[in-house]
């Protein structure tokens, strides 16, 4: 891994020989707003961007700040699509939807960024489709958006442009998967069971996808803590944990890193996975494989799990 100042000056000099299309879920705030205009300002406002979230104003903002196209460019600014893709991920049905809209305008996807999510804590709730309210917004939605956009990647590799799909989560990290408890209905602990076994989820899932999919990058990477609105105590919903994270949060802030900084690695590991399954440090220090080794007939009955979940259509 090379120092932050190579990472930078490597991120800098990101200028691909085509306009690239990206689609940020959670680019309305922290990490996935910090990348989102990382992105876009690298490349001088020279590339198609899709946020998907629930706040519009929060993303209008982000596209205002980015920088117009320089003059002379030889493309009209509005050939540079700004878009907002309203949703509440925690719902298949939405999410679909928007996975059809984002289909039917850009049939070609470079990138898929997915920062979407909270760390909630409380009694064990399910969503009206009967998954649990934690792991839907931890993980599945993720499978969902993967499967759903990934003939757009596969047009992007195709196409000889960079392709890949990239989590920001924990990775490699806590217990395997419960194989006798998939979709969390039996152990909950007041959301640590659904915290811990989302990520690991995560693993496996992009690892599989790797396997499948050859020629794009799923890459799972780990933020740390990270100065971002899901770190003040307003972010957690139960009770006891506002009341710790308002004591706590104020001393630790100063050793949090920086969203800009975290972005800047971020992009670096975004931009470095060229394919195959990848996991990172906050660094973007390559660390995997890790705590993805099941066996064939585990992960047949994993994503099928999945797809059955997710009410998805392979495709
Ligand atoms: N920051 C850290 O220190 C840290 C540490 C470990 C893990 N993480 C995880 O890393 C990811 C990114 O963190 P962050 O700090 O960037 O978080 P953040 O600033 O709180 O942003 C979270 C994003 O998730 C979106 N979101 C939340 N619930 C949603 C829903 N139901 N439907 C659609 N979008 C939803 C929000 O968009 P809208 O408000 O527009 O809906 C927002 O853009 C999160 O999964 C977080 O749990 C963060």
């Amino acid at each position: 891994m090379p120092p932050y100042s190579l990472v930078k000056s490597s991120n800098d000099a990101y200028c691909p020989p085509y306009t690239p299309t990206v689609v940020v879920f959670g680019g309305t705030s922290g990490i996935g707003k910090a990348m989102a205009k990382r992105l876009g300002e690298q490349l001088q406002g020279r590339i198609h961007i899709i946020i998907v979230g629930r706040n519009k104003a929060a993303a209008d903002d982000v596209f205002n700040s980015l920088p117009l196209p320089p003059a002379g460019d030889g493309d009209d600014d509005q050939d540079y699509v700004r878009k907002f893709v309203s949703c509440d991920l925690s719902l298949m049905k939405n999410l679909r939807k928007a996975t059809e809209e984002i289909s039917e305008i850009f049939p070609k996807i470079n990138y898929i960024i997915m920062t979407s999510g909270q760390a909630t804590f409380g009694r064990k709730r399910e969503t009206e489709e009967g998954i649990d309210s934690q792991l839907v917004m931890r993980y599945y939605w993720k499978f969902a958006a993967i499967n759903d956009l990934l003939p757009g990647l596969r047009a992007a590799r195709d196409a000889g442009e960079a392709a890949g799909a990239f989590s920001v989560l924990g990775n490699g990290l806590g217990p395997k998967i419960d194989f006798n408890d998939l979709g969390g209905r039996k152990n909950h602990y007041l959301g640590v069971v659904p915290l811990m076994q989302g990520a690991v989820y995560g693993d496996l899932m992009l690892s599989m996808y790797a396997e499948k999919e050859h020629g794009i990058a799923f890459t799972h990477m780990f933020p740390g803590m990270v100065d971002t609105e899901a770190n003040s105590p307003a972010a957690f919903n139960f009770w006891l944990w506002k009341f710790f994270a308002a004591l706590i949060i104020p001393l630790a802030w100063a050793f949090f890193i920086r969203v800009e900084v975290s972005a800047e690695n971020m992009v670096y590991g975004l931009l470095s996975g060229e394919k195959g399954f990848y996991q990172r440090d906050t660094k973007a220090n390559s660390v995997g494989p890790r705590n993805v080794n099941y066996t064939e007939e585990q992960k047949k009955i994993f994503w099928e799990h999945c797809l059955e979940t997710t009410r998805s259509v392979p495709r």
